[in-house]
């Protein structure tokens, strides 16, 4: 269904390109508790080791974790739309990206749940997973400035810093179709998802709080320094180096925007 939308955004029907029937119909009706095909779904920290891919059930329940990730991010991109597109007076661009952005955290849910079947050890929904994304998705579902911050600038980001070793880790034990997979396709394009979370988090202050001015981008300046107000009231504890710069750069984050947020602020 998220490919078919895809297509039909992006195709030659007029009607979708106007942006609006489709999310304004559909605001009144967002879904809070999306149905899973998890068997089980545990709380954040309450997983079971998975190991280091030194073992065929390593390699695999590495997989599921992924693929787990990547149903919720689609779901979550679908949720950015209908919760704040209208509600938030978003331009069609908004609408494009987070089309795209469902596109392809779908296609990165299939590619991985086919990986895990080639692999033949268990099949997605058989292992346990955790629901943290959607937690941070009910705790933002009131803020679009919140929910870019956390969920694309920081937990996404925190991909890219940790999807190199994770490629690693495949790589090491012999598995160069998940390595090549984690690395052609996914890395490069959670680069770009990251870079719309930050594309439109810094939209939405140039337009509210700048009056539409795009400022420079220095600590001390006014978008970055609500960004870690943000980050700070809404993720629970500090980011957590080594950060990939590198990465991190390409989707147009300067160490100003995240290692300040590597140490945690008590409140006084
Ligand atoms: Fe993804
Ligand atoms: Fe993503």
């Amino acid at each position: 269904m998220t490919a078919e939308t895809h297509r039909w955004w992006f195709g030659d029907d007029d009607d979708a390109t106007t942006t609006t029937s489709y999310a304004r119909e559909d605001t009144q009706n967002v879904v809070d508790d999306p149905v899973r095909e998890i068997s089980r779904v545990v709380d954040p920290g309450q997983t079971r080791r998975i190991g280091n891919g030194g073992t065929a059930q390593s390699r695999s329940a590495i997989l599921h974790s992924l693929a787990s990730i990547e149903s919720w991010a689609m779901l979550l991109a679908w949720d950015a739309i209908q919760r704040f597109g209208v509600a938030r007076n978003m331009p069609k661009e908004f609408y494009d990206d987070f089309v795209e952005l469902a596109a392809d955290e779908g296609r990165h849910f299939a590619l991985l749940s086919r990986r895990l079947d080639e692999c033949g050890v268990v099949r997605f929904g058989e292992l346990e997973a955790h629901d943290g994304l959607w937690r941070t998705a009910k705790e933002t579902a009131h803020s679009l400035e919140a929910r870019l911050a956390v969920e694309h600038c920081v937990h996404e980001a925190r991909g890219l810093d940790v999807l190199p070793q994770t490629i690693g880790k495949f790589r090491r034990n012999g598995d160069e179709a998940s390595a090549t997979l984690l690395e052609t396709v996914i890395y490069p394009e959670e680069i770009t998802h990251c870079a719309s979370g930050l594309r439109w988090f810094k939209y939405l202050h140039a337009r509210e709080v700048d009056g539409g001015d795009v400022g420079e981008e220095t600590e001390e300046s006014g978008v970055v320094k609500a960004f870690h107000e943000i980050v700070r009231e809404y993720f629970h504890g500090a980011l957590k180096p080594p950060f990939n710069d590198e990465a991190r750069a390409k989707a147009g984050f300067t160490p100003v925007w995240y290692e300040p947020l590597a140490t945690k602020v008590h409140a006084q």
